[in-house]
């Protein structure tokens, strides 16, 4: 199917649902994150901890808008070659905390700073960001495909201490 046209149908059939969650209390706090731009906001969600944190880093709401992740809880069947499929309740609430927290929720400086740089309107990918490549114009392209590394897509073989969520200068070692 077109990807446009799927995208467009997406944010139609869940633009009822993220309406609601906006006036839901969310799980995560307001500006959470310690205010540099190497750190994520420090976020706890239940269900987002167990259920996207299995395959890769549970990735950081902050890091892509509401829409893209409309697109992403909205495909999960087909979701990069996996079926990451969750039921439907639980989809909502994890959808509810990432649409609450997400770049374009105003919530954390390092959401402001992604959208300061967003040319596409609902990228699937953080690493399709414009931001994201910014940030890692040093990296030669060859070395996001070493077997060490894998892909872009994850953070933790070089940002050794992703997982608590920060991702600063003296913290990153590309591995050999
Ligand atoms: C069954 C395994 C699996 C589960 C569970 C899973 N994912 Fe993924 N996810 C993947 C794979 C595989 C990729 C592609 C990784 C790559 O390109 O190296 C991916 C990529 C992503 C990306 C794009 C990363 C990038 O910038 O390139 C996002 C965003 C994402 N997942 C979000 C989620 C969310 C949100 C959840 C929980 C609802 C979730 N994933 C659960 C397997 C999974
Ligand atoms: C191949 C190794 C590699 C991978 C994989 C990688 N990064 Fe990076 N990242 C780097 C390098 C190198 C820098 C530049 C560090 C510097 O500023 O000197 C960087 C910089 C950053 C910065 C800015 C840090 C600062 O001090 O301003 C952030 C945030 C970041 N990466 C997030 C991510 C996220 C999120 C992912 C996964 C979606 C990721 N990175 C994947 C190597 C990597």
């Amino acid at each position: 199917m077109n990807y446009v046209l799927r995208g467009i149908g997406v944010l139609a059939t869940v633009g009822s649902i993220s309406l609601l969650a906006f006036s839901l209390p969310s799980g995560g706090e307001a500006r959470g994150d310690g205010g540099g731009d190497d750190l994520m906001p420090r976020l706890t969600h239940t269900a987002w901890q167990q259920e996207c944190a299995s395959c890769h880093l549970a990735y950081s709401p902050a890091l892509l808008p509401r829409a893209s992740w409309r697109r992403v809880m909205g495909g999960l069947d087909q979701h990069f070659g996996e079926n990451a499929s969750l039921d439907p309740a639980t989809q909502a609430d994890i959808l509810r905390f990432l649409e609450a927290n997400a770049a374009d929720s105003g919530r954390s400086r390092m959401g402001d700073k992604v959208m300061q740089r967003m040319e596409k309107t609902a990228p699937l990918r953080i690493t399709e960001t414009t931001w994201f490549v910014r940030k890692h114009d040093q990296v030669p392209r060859a070395t996001w495909s070493r077997k060490s590394v894998g892909s872009a897509a994850n953070c933790a073989a070089c940002h050794r201490q992703a997982e608590k969520g920060v991702f600063d200068e003296d913290t990153v070692r590309i591995p050999k």
